[in-house]
């Protein structure tokens, strides 16, 4: 997950490979509401992990049910429906879907029970409506005080036990604003439905209905057979009671794979499809409909259970006009699509994303229309014409997800004819349903090398270069290249394989077929030669002057040179060594060269073996610096130098928090982006 300001997005061509999605996260929140409403064990496999997911499993766990954990699998322990904890306070963020539907079950378990619950979120949450599922709430007989703005969050829900509901008549409640409002009723009410019938009537014109059909869907795995007439009313049987599936499987996200469609079909133009797993034909979602309108604007896809691939048919799309009603969530990604079209394409039937995560409406028009596009909006419509001159665009993400999956698409402009990068501000905002999604799609897309930013950090041993270009690549998200580690790996193996470190062409042979493995994730930092950890090793003192004798063959660095070059992957690459600036980037849009007095130098590495617990003494390392200096800068090939265009940066009085800033105000002056606090 990219937990950084901005992430610069180079100009991708294209896409291929496969994709796998997180799950749903409308299926994980209600099949979390539901395993914690019934009783007995509920084993759900392949659940969303993500913010959303995380504050509905907080508010369970407070609630009393246990949680545990195995691997993939997470085994929920359901309340049965009777209250374990009568008074909690629970923060929802921004989860609508943990919101609305906890406000019901938890008003009726309290009216029914005795309770005292209140329910807030982030101040975003505060301003998104729940007035009308409040109003359907109070006549039922729930006791519901809001504790800020009327119709909003955050509530107070409150009762005696003992108390009782007013389900003889129909309940009532408005579907045109939100249709989570009914969800919320239809998870709740099956609490109280042991003893008589309970109707829910749907007053005006009830949106997002696939919604509700997953809902429903949901409801009848754990034994709920909710009667339905029309969209209009809905009846719970009498004698409802929850009961657990046992297992249950969440299906991919296909708001998500909305994203990857939309990709497909802008960028798949190469001889392989972009294959997309976890969702497909079988599926419950709604926004697998999205599919259709990416058809209709000139994917080519094909579908099976649980999969996808998509290819770019029609080309450029075609503008379409679409009432989304259907697929509120998955239309902004149609939005987008809208910037590779061949006119305008219009979107109605959308007034539901003025009350989203962010006034999505508003949000998309403004960030379209930074890159090119020209946008027309109303209060439930968009329509958008793709741009006559594509611009670099810094883009606003209004904490939503949405919009920074979505306009991360417009990174492609390359298919368009056009070569700008992206920059997408807090690009962590996808952690509300797709922390990966950035990974995913580097996984798939493809930029041409020499649009892919690198910063190459050259210098001499110990100067701090691997500390700075490691900092450096993180802020930015760009991948790391520590070139003087593919050196020491490759010393390592000689050692190994007790080949001499004069022995050049049995060198260059293992060093062409170094089997190095860098970490990602939770695993960065470290490294495997062979599929043995080499972590440690490869940092050693030793490691370092076998480095500096093997990297002095022509045919060493020569083997090495491919390898390093298939480092420059979107986002970006920050690369360190003593020749990338000069040999192996030569082309790089911004080179360091980072130097320190060999006092300093020999200092810190004094410090970092003493704290290390490694005894060491500083004349020697200085002796052993000076060496290695004097080898890597009088070798014939790839000798350390500055290239002619690097910025140098002696870094003996700087501290490493300097250094980095330095670097970055460097690279700021090279972008095309407004500089951001
Ligand atoms: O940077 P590090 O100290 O890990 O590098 C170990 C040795 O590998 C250096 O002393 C240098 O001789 C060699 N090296 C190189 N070219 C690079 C990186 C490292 O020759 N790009």
């Amino acid at each position: 997950m990219f937990d950084i300001p901005f992430l610069d997005l180079p100009p991708m061509g294209g896409a291929s490979g496969t994709v796998r999605l997180p799950g749903s996260k409308s299926i994980s929140n209600r099949v979390l509401l539901l395993a914690g409403l019934a009783a007995g064990t509920t084993v759900v496999h392949d659940l969303l992990d993500s913010d959303d997911t995380r504050v509905m499993l907080a508010a369970l766990e407070a609630l009393g049910c246990t949680l545990e954990r195995h691997g993939r699998t997470l085994h929920v322990g359901g309340l049965g429906g009777r209250l374990k904890v009568h008074e909690a306070k629970l923060f929802l963020g921004n989860a609508g879907t943990a919101m609305r539907p906890l406000a019901a079950a938890l008003a009726v378990l309290a009216t029914t029970q005795g309770g005292r619950f209140e329910l807030s979120g982030v101040p975003r949450m505060h301003e998104r409506p729940i007035g009308d599922l409040v109003d359907a709430l109070r006549p039922l007989g729930c006791t519901v005080e809001d504790l800020g703005q009327p119709g909003y969050p955050p509530l107070r829900l409150s009762g005696q036990a003992g108390g009782t509901l007013a389900t003889e008549r129909p309940i009532r409640v408005r579907g045109d604003v939100s249709s989570q409002f009914l969800t919320a009723l239809l998870l709740a009410l099956p609490l109280v439905a042991d003893a008589r019938a309970v109707t829910i009537e749907v007053e005006g014109e009830l949106i997002s209905k696939p919604y509700i059909e997953i809902t429903l869907n949901l409801l009848a795995r754990f034994g709920i057979a909710v009667q339905r007439e029309g969209w209009q009313r809905f009846t719970i049987p009498q004698g409802s009671a929850y009961r657990t599936p046992g297992a249950i499987h969440v299906e991919g996200d296909a708001s998500s794979a909305s994203y990857f469609v939309a990709l497909g079909a802008i960028a798949a133009h190469g001889g392989a499809p972009l294959r997309i797993e976890g969702v497909g034909s079988d599926s419950i979602q709604g926004d697998i409909r999205f599919v259709e309108a990416a058809q209709a604007m000139g994917a080519q896809v094909k579908s099976g259970p649980g999969w996808l691939e998509v290819h770019r048919g029609r080309w450029p799309l075609a503008g379409i006009t679409l009432d989304a009603n259907h697929i509120p969530d998955a239309a902004m990604t149609l939005a987008v699509m809208a910037l590779y079209a061949d006119g305008p394409t219009r979107i109605s039937g959308i007034a539901s994303w003025r009350v989203k995560e962010t006034d999505r409406i508003a949000a998309m028009a403004a960030e379209l229309r930074k890159v090119g596009a020209t946008v027309i909006e109303g209060a439930d419509f968009i329509e958008v014409a793709p741009p006559a001159a594509w611009r670099a665009a810094s883009i606003r993400t209004y904490d939503d997800h949405r919009m920074a999956m979505c306009l991360s698409l417009a990174a492609f402009n390359p298919a368009a004819g056009a070569r700008v990068p992206v920059r997408i501000l807090e690009p962590q905002c996808v952690g509300k349903t797709f922390p990966d999604y950035f990974e995913a799609l580097f996984g798939v897309a493809e930029a041409a090398p020499e649009d892919v930013p690198v910063i190459a950090i050259d210098g001499p041993t110990a100067s701090g270069k691997g500390t700075l270009a490691a900092a450096v690549a993180a802020r930015l998200g760009y991948d790391l290249l520590d070139s003087g580690a593919l050196y020491r790996a490759t010393g390592l193996a000689a050692q190994w394989d007790g080949v001499s470190p004069d022995d050049e062409a049995a060198l260059a042979h293992l060093a062409a077929r170094l089997d190095l493995r860098f970490g990602h994730g939770a695993d960065s930092g470290r490294t495997w030669l062979r599929g043995r950890e080499v972590t440690d090793d490869l940092r050693l003192e030793s490691s370092g002057l076998m480095a500096s004798r093997v990297s002095a063959h022509p045919a060493v660095r020569q083997a090495l040179h491919a390898l390093q070059l298939s480092f420059r992957r979107a986002p970006g690459l920050v690369a360190d060594g003593r020749d990338m600036g000069t040999v192996v980037f030569p082309a790089a849009p911004l080179k360091v060269f980072l130097t320190a007095s060999a006092a300093e130098r020999a200092a810190r590495r004094h410090k970092q073996l003493i704290d290390k617990g490694i005894s060491a003494n500083i004349e020697d390392l200085r002796a052993d610096l000076e060496a290695r200096d004097a080898r890597d800068k009088n070798r014939s090939v790839a000798p350390l130098k500055p290239a002619e265009d690097a910025l140098l940066l002696d870094n003996s009085h700087l501290t490493i928090e300097e250094s980095v800033a330095r670097v970055l105000a460097w690279w700021q002056e090279r972008g095309p982006f407004e500089a951001h606090a």
